[in-house]
């Protein structure tokens, strides 16, 4: 039987951290086995809120794609590319946007959020207001039958939905679906605290980067936020009010219970608890970083797997691309 196919993304705007290994590795790199996966790094998406400073792009998305292969996602399982090195996206995105309601877009949540929310940034821009555009475009070209994302993401895919209906209807042969409805495959754990208990992200600076030292590592946990109704260490702590204990919960779900069970009775106290944490979150590193290293003394192997990606993309992509220029007897 031939796999299923799925796509996603990731937007090279920084180091990779713990956030995206509970949010998105972790859940792709389990998904290599039982789809035909399409990785792949969203460097117009990046570009699209940091186009003003464009510096460090080239060197995120190398360093993202290091992380990836670190992590354990396999080239011989996945195709990892580079949206950019595939002109299709590009082309795709265009002829979408043909079709696509502005109303739909200027009332799409994350764009109203993202106005509201970003003032350091111009993101009053036609490109901007287009971002989910270009996401319909990623998925549709390869005809994705499923794209693995967090919730944040669910107003992007049911864009995509209705793009994909719309170009059917108008294009395609009756009782044809030239374009397959993309399904959401969600993160089982989508959210990961950062160190202030806000969502773990590069814009509040509350994270740990995959390949943190492991001195930093004991820093920033130890001045984690933790449960606040326990001051002393007899008072009985409430594991689940607490983003140390989720930490556990996330990544050492077989420790969750012992855990649970000795802070709700005092008898561990959160200095140790977190002492323990590091202690853990650094041995769950050390392979990762280990890894990375080892690929950093090979460049060439990254650059092979990234023209070998871009060229299984191409494929796919320029098949797609011919039979929608046919559609639309250009
Ligand atoms: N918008 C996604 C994010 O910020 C990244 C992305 C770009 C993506 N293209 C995609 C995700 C296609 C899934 C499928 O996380």
């Amino acid at each position: 039987m031939t796999k299923k196919r799925i796509l996603s993304g990731m937007r090279p705007t920084g180091k990779l951290h713990l956030g995206h290994l509970a949010g998105a590795l972790n859940n792709w790199i389990k998904l290599q086995d039982e789809y035909e996966c399409f990785f792949m790094v969203a460097d117009w998406h990046a570009l699209m809120s940091e186009y003003e400073n464009p510096e460090n792009l080239k060197n995120n998305i190398l360093d993202n794609v290091l992380d990836w292969l670190s992590c354990g996602i396999d080239p011989d399982k996945s195709v990892i590319f580079i949206q950019s090195q595939v002109p299709e996206h590009l082309e795709l995105f265009f002829i979408l946007s043909l079709i696509t309601p502005l109303g739909l877009l200027e009332r799409c949540p994350t764009y109203k959020e993202q106005l509201r929310e970003v003032t350091n940034r111009t993101l009053s821009t036609y490109g901007f207001l287009g971002y989910p555009v270009l996401q319909a475009a990623d998925i549709l070209l390869y005809k994705a039958a499923a794209v693995p994302v967090g919730e944040d993401q669910l107003p992007h895919l049911e864009l995509t939905r209705q793009i994909a209906r719309k170009f059917n209807h108008l294009y395609a042969a009756k009782n044809e679906d030239f374009f397959p409805d993309p399904k959401a495959l969600l993160t089982e754990s989508p959210r990961l605290a950062g160190l202030d208990g806000r969502k773990m992200s590069k814009s509040y600076n509350n994270f740990i980067s995959l390949s943190e030292e492991p001195e930093v590592i004991r820093k920033k946990i130890q001045n984690m936020f933790t449960d606040p109704l326990r001051i002393r260490l007899s008072d009985p702590g409430h594991p689940h009010k607490c983003s140390v204990f989720s930490y556990y919960s996330v990544f050492f779900p077989e420790l969750k219970e012992g855990g649970e069970k000795r802070c709700s009775r005092s008898e561990i106290g959160c200095t140790d608890c977190k002492k323990e944490l590091a202690a853990k979150i650094i041995g769950l590193l050390a392979p990762i970083q280990e890894k990375r290293r080892q690929l950093l003394k090979d460049k060439k192997y990254i650059q092979d797997i990234l023209s070998a990606g871009k060229a299984k993309a191409s494929r796919v992509a320029s098949k797609t691309i011919s039979e929608v220029k046919d559609l639309l007897k250009i």
